[in-house]
């Protein structure tokens, strides 16, 4: 249960995001919605509004310091706290082979996907410190732990977040920080969106995993709630895959 705390959710307008936003809020959890893009964050907050929960909208990038650090000064002025941040905001970049990426695509990538979790929890640790704890979780994903051809930025970063959860977690474990890394496999979402349309791609992905089926928004959401609350209270710097069997291959 989240019952009291605040929790702040990146990337909150769409897919991952927006299904964290709505079961941390009916868990009980007060939300920060943040998103690059208003207008979405704008939808999920009045989504999280009709469960019946106190939310507030910043509209912030990821990958902009200064932005990252007003997202928490923002959550701090208005409630006063932060317990929970799920650092979820990210981007699938461009497809292409090493030899063949686009160096703009690569530093776009490693922006948002990897220097915006550290600028997410550089800010988040300093605010939790101040109240005494919380819980960060990040999401990765199963290219946090194997690679996927033509995904080279995508994959590197997400074995980032993994070594950063990593390293961060060790640092804060002694003052009731807990950070984890889950782990998605391939999930039904609007980054997906154009490969899951295309009938063969959507067939070798659904093969690519055990139980036969994509993931939904909502099968990671209640794993990062779990993370995210006292349940899972003696649990920090783990990566908790959540794939439908992907990675047990
Ligand atoms: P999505 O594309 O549906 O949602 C991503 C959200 O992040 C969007 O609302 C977008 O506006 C926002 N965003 C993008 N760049 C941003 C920035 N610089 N600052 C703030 N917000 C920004 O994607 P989805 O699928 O919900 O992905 C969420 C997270 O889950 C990402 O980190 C993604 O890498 C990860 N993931 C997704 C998987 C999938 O198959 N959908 C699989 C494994 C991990």
């Amino acid at each position: 249960m989240l019952k009291n705390k605040v929790a702040l959710v990146t990337g909150a307008g769409s897919g991952i995001g927006r299904a964290v936003a709505l079961v941390c809020a009916r868990e009980g959890a007060s939300l920060v919605v943040s998103d690059i893009d208003a207008e979405s964050a704008q939808a999920t907050a009045d989504l999280v509004r009709a469960v019946g929960n106190e939310v507030l909208v910043v509209q912030a990038d990821v990958g902009n310091p200064a932005d990252s650090e007003h997202l928490v000064e923002r959550c701090c002025a208005h409630y006063g706290r932060l317990d929970v941040a799920c650092n979820n905001a990210g981007i699938s970049g461009p497809s292409a082979r090493t030899a063949d990426y686009p160096l703009d695509g690569w530093d776009q990538v490693v922006r948002v996907n990897l220097s915006g979790v550290f600028y997410g929890m550089k800010y988040q640790i300093a605010a939790m410190q101040r109240t005494g704890g919380g819980s960060i979780v990040n999401v990765a994903s199963i290219l946090g732990m194997v690679g996927f051809a033509t995904a080279p930025a995508y994959a590197a970063t997400k074995h980032g977040v993994v070594g950063l959860t990593h390293a961060a977690a060790l640092e804060y474990a002694a003052e009731g920080i807990r950070i984890n890394a889950v782990g998605p496999g391939f999930i039904r979402t609007p980054m997906i969106q154009a490969l899951d349309e295309d009938p063969a791609v959507h067939q070798s992905l659904v093969a690519a995993h055990p139980m036969g089926r994509l993931g939904e928004a909502d099968e990671v959401a209640e794993l990062v709630a779990w993370l995210a609350s006292s349940r899972s209270s003696f649990v920090t710097g783990s990566y908790y895959p959540v794939d439908g069997g992907y990675l047990a291959r």
